[in-house]
């Protein structure tokens, strides 16, 4: 037996063998999927913009005018009239003098967070001390490794942890410089950082912040504006990533920010600087989204009725849902095989919320991750919760009875604790 085969029968022997299945159609609220009639309960389509058709035709007709690719990184070939249209509609949108597109929410973290990591304080030893949520996406941890940033990983959403490691690791004052990294909507959870406390804490402590806006743009805030919109924190954030692959239906990312960060990020962010820009027709396609949405706010409202709606019908059937207040609502099983046995079961049933596991999730927190579309039906929603009551019941889990979020173990970052601080690199010249 190979080394591979190997490491797929352990991943199968304890439940967390992945597959990707089989989507027939777009991306609608209701899809095929392997071969099976079904309602889609887990696409971050949040808004159904995927396949509006406004969205399409923008796609299209893009990919008619500019072509089908952008052929090569911004620094090398140039930048697109499209590119610019895009990045100034998102900084109006954001609030922000500035923006700039990355290819992805991924490339987008790994960008930031290395080229801030990168900055140092006056004093003292080179590269910022990063500080980061425990529950942070797979991107943002990753840009710490590869930043090799000294990282201090604070409790989940617990502003004392963070004031704590504030105090001890950034030295005097003005000796290290440093940068709070947070999701806004936590992505598996569905929760909501303290973003106000953060942001005081930061000015208090002379840090930068960056919030990740992949799960709030689009579905909070006064016309999906987002969570720092909604905290009324805008403009006191240093960079605010969204991407464009959710809630806008296309592809992509960005970074909202000042004008000199924008030149910072773009003379340092390797993620932009040697990858190729977005191609045309999801650059229009995610402009197209951004004008239905500021078109028709209601959608954000229609959004948040649902998930309400559906919070209220898995109460009824038991689960346990009050972590939750944003789109994103988990049904936490615990054991990894269990909440596969639920999905599967459920898929059957005619729902589909794909069982989401370790590394994803801490360890013992396996769930069903529910993501709410404006375009999902009262009716719609209250038969699913059904289904996934009796799902539940049927492969042998009683809703309500999964390990508290709060009391697992967490999956990311623990080796990131003591990493030693990263010496600078001239990206700009290895570019050029
Ligand atoms: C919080 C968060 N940030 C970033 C990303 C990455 O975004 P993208 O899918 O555009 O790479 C995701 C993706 O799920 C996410 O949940």
């Amino acid at each position: 037996m190979s080394d591979i085969e190997a490491r797929l029968d352990d991943l199968r022997a304890s439940g967390l063998y992945r597959r990707m299945r089989h989507v027939s159609g777009p991306q609608g609220s209701r899809v095929v999927l392997d071969g099976r009639p079904v309602l889609l309960l887990c696409s971050n389509n949040y808004l159904g913009l995927a396949d509006h058709p406004r969205v399409r035709e923008a796609a299209a007709d893009a990919a008619m005018r500019w072509g089908a690719g952008a052929g090569a990184s911004r620094l090398v070939s140039g930048t697109m009239t499209i590119h610019r249209r895009l990045e100034e509609a998102l900084a109006t949108f954001k609030g922000t003098e500035s923006s700039v597109l990355f290819g992805s929410g991924y490339l987008a973290n790994l960008g930031v967070v290395g080229a801030l990591a990168r900055l140092g304080g006056a004093g003292g030893p080179s590269g910022s001390v990063v500080f980061s949520d425990e529950l942070n996406h797979a991107s943002i941890i990753d840009g710490c490794r590869l930043a090799r940033a000294e990282t201090f990983v604070y409790d989940h959403c617990d502003v004392e942890h963070l004031a704590w490691g504030l105090r001890h690791k950034l030295g005097p004052p003005n000796h290290r410089a440093g940068v709070i990294v947070t999701d806004s909507v936590f992505s598996m959870d569905g929760d909501v950082a303290p973003l106000e406390e953060i942001v005081e804490l930061a000015h208090r402590h002379g840090v930068r912040t960056v919030v990740d806006e992949a799960h709030g743009t689009g579905c909070l805030g006064p016309g999906g504006r987002g969570a720092v919109a909604d905290a009324g924190l805008e403009g006191h954030v240093d960079v605010v990533v969204g991407t464009l692959g959710k809630a806008l239906g296309a592809y992509g990312a960005f970074a909202a920010c000042s004008a000199e960060m924008r030149d910072y990020l773009t003379n340092s962010a390797r993620s932009l600087i040697f990858s190729t820009a977005l191609p045309p027709p999801a650059v229009a396609a995610a402009l197209a989204a951004l004008e239905v949405l500021q078109e028709h706010p209601e959608m954000v409202d229609r959004l948040q009725a649902n998930a309400d709606a559906i919070r209220d019908e898995l109460a009824r059937e038991g689960f346990e849902v009050a972590g939750s207040s944003t789109q994103i609502v988990p049904l936490v099983v615990g054991d990894a095989d269990l909440a596969m046995r639920v999905c599967e079961t459920a898929i059957e049933g005619g729902v589909f919320a794909q069982a989401i596991r370790p590394p994803t999730v801490p360890d013992g927190t396996s769930r069903l991750r529910l993501a709410l579309m404006a375009t999902h039906t009262r009716e719609e929603l209250r038969a699913a919760a059904r289904t996934l009551g009796r799902a539940a019941l049927q492969a042998g889990f009683r809703p309500g009875a999964g390990v508290p979020v709060a009391a697992a173990q967490p999956a990311g970052h623990p080796e990131e604790r003591v990493v030693a601080p990263l010496a600078g690199e001239d990206t700009a010249a290895a570019a050029a």
